[in-house]
């Protein structure tokens, strides 16, 4: 299978494309999620296009045919996610890996493009040439995702839950330089 990385924005064919390509990876189990594209559609142009460090690629596999996509942004104090995973860490730890990093915010591979490598590379580009330290993300336990993480070079930080009772997740990170 060949394909291309394309860097867009958070409107547009490929956009969309990208939107369909997470609802139909997150329906599929260990989510079971149907709803979860409309979600980050939503999330993505309300909060996060207009944070710092904003990158979204798409793999496409044709002329606007997505098969893949990822985004992320610079980790900053006042985000949910970065405060949450701050006050789980020993104050020293969290700056280690939160002081200047790099959040690797959502990955999806439509179903059918699966372990081509297409995930590995998305990954790839969009750490290339980037300035921060550290580059964090968190990913369910009973999702095989981390296998993938731990081959590109992240470790395990800590496990936890982001909510009472909730799922636990592999807080991961890499370190950039
Ligand atoms: C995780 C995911 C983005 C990886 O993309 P990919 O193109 O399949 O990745 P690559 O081909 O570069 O690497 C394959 C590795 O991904 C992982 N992987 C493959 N299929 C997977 C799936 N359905 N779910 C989770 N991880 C998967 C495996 O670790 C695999 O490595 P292995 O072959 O050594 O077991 C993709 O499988 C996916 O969209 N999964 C569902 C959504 C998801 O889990 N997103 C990440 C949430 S943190």
């Amino acid at each position: 299978m060949d394909w291309t990385i394309t860097s867009i924005g958070a409107s547009g064919p490929l956009f969309e494309g990208a939107i369909a390509v997470y609802g139909e990876a997150f329906s599929r189990p260990p989510y079971s999620d149907p709803d979860r594209g409309a979600e980050i559609r939503q999330r993505i142009r309300d909060t996060h296009v207009f944070r710092s460090g904003f990158s979204f690629l798409v793999a496409c596999s044709g002329p606007e045919r997505v098969v893949g996509m990822a985004y992320g942004y610079h980790g900053s104090d006042g985000q949910w996610w970065h405060d949450t995973v701050r006050r789980a860490l020993e104050p020293r730890l969290a700056e280690q890996w939160l002081g200047n990093s790099y959040e690797l915010v959502e990955i999806a591979v439509h179903p059918v493009a699966q372990s081509h490598g297409i995930g590995a590379e998305l990954i790839e580009n969009l750490l290339d040439g980037r300035h921060e330290a550290t580059c964090v993300l968190s990913t369910r336990t009973d999702s095989d995702a981390h296998r993938l993480y731990r081959r590109l070079g992240f470790e395990e930080i800590t496990e936890m839950a982001f909510t009472a009772g909730g799922y636990p997740f592999y807080v991961m990170g890499k370190k950039l330089r």
